[in-house]
């Protein structure tokens, strides 16, 4: 007699880190991970296959990522691998996936000027968040800019792109730092002095994990005002917020293509179902959605090409759109990211972001800014009022 067997899973790998300074965000990406896969799983998975995730906690330690990245090819026989949020884990693991001819989802926003045929980015690239960001708060608050991060590979790129608009945009970096990823009162402390010391209209953080909520906190103990002098981030997202309370956070900008408080029916049912999941005061953050849809869109992709092979998927992926919580995103075939929605949101008394301005369609991904400005993000912007944003002009050398 011969028994009918089950169809083999098809195996994924999962590298966000449980433990660490960047635990609070990747925690949520690896939840949205585990969501995906369940959904995906509750409706007869890909192929007529079950999908199972081989789950792993770098602990946020750029060499734990490359030696899992090695153990899940290796050990586990595994192709794809969704996982990393700082861009120094996304570096270790990258040449180890290219030369296994593998496949990483990428889910986190980043400092672009990157391309592998072998990583799909689903996060922001700059065009989709700091560009705007800056040309936002300059009309709004000034041109005296003050930028803060942590001391690794992303704060430090990011930065750049941030100098070259504001400084070509008339306006002036009056002070550029960097404080330890794991910060202590004392580099905190530094940073406020000097920030009264140089009095900016704006402060850009590209500080990570643990350290944002102490900054934030320190800034609201110093007295500033975020009527005045708010921070902008890329990296201020609702976990972040909801640890440090929304008192520290109030009045603070952030650009990103998601936020939580977005009103849609996708995003209402993937709140709903994150929080059933997980708890219902949870916060989701914009890389805890691009997590989410990445799985989506590999599952889609494998579906479409009727094959596991990573050359089928890579060919299938750019073919169709997924409709996100944020609305429809898909990936752009010349560049393997993404096409999102940007936005820039400011948090209010309830910790949540109330969105003042946003793409009225998808932004094609420009990891190399080779369209100037922001120009493909402004022409298509709506802010709360409902006016219509232009470019800053009047360029001074
Ligand atoms: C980052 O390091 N890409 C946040």
């Amino acid at each position: 007699m011969t028994g009918v067997s089950a169809p083999p899973p098809i195996r994924v790998g999962v590298l966000f880190s449980d433990t660490g300074v960047t635990a609070l965000v990747e925690r949520t990406q690896r939840r949205a991970v585990e969501l995906a896969l369940e959904e995906l799983n509750a409706s007869g998975g890909v192929l007529g296959r079950p999908l199972e995730a081989v789950v792993y906690d770098p602990a946020s330690e750029p060499r734990r990522y490359r030696q899992l990245t090695e153990q899940l090819f290796e050990t586990d026989g595994i192709e794809v691998i969704f996982g990393c949020y700082m861009s120094s884990t996304r570096k270790a693991v990258l040449p180890i996936v290219e030369r296994r001819g593998g496949l990483l989802f990428y889910p986190t926003l980043y400092e672009g000027f990157e391309f592998s045929p072998n990583c799909i980015y689903s996060g922001a690239a700059p065009n989709q968040n700091s560009v705007g960001l800056a040309r936002y708060l300059m009309q709004r608050y000034g041109e005296r800019f003050y930028l803060v991060g942590s001391n690794y590979v992303f704060p430090y790129e990011s930065n750049r792109i941030i100098r070259d608009y504001i400084s070509s945009h008339g306006g002036k970096v009056v002070e550029e730092r960097y404080i330890p990823l794991t910060a202590k009162e004392e580099d905190i402390e530094q940073i406020i002095d000097d920030v009264r010391r140089c009095d900016p209209s704006v402060i850009i953080s590209t500080v990570v994990g643990d350290s944002t909520v102490s900054l934030y906190r320190a800034y609201r103990k110093a007295g500033f005002d975020p009527g005045k002098m708010p921070i902008g981030s890329l990296t201020t997202t609702e976990p972040e917020v909801a640890r440090m309370g929304s008192e520290a956070a109030e009045g603070h900008y952030t650009s990103t293509p998601y936020f939580q408080s977005i009103r849609s029916a996708e995003n209402e049912r993937f709140v709903k179902a994150y929080q059933e999941s997980f708890g219902p005061d949870q916060p989701i953050s914009s890389c805890t959605e691009a997590a989410y849809c990445q799985v989506h869109l590999f599952a889609k992709a494998v579906e479409r090409a009727g094959s596991t092979a990573i050359a089928k998927i890579k060919q299938s992926l750019p073919g169709f759109e997924f409709p996100a919580p944020q609305g429809p995103v898909r990936v752009d075939q010349e560049n393997n990211h993404t096409y999102l929605w940007p936005r820039i949101g400011r948090v209010g008394s309830d910790g949540q972001f109330t969105i003042e301005e946003e793409s009225s369609v998808p932004v094609k991904p420009d990891p190399y800014l080779i369209t100037p400005d922001d120009e493909n993000w402004v022409s298509q912007s709506v802010g709360k009022d409902g006016a219509r944003h232009v470019p800053l002009t009047g360029h001074v050398g």
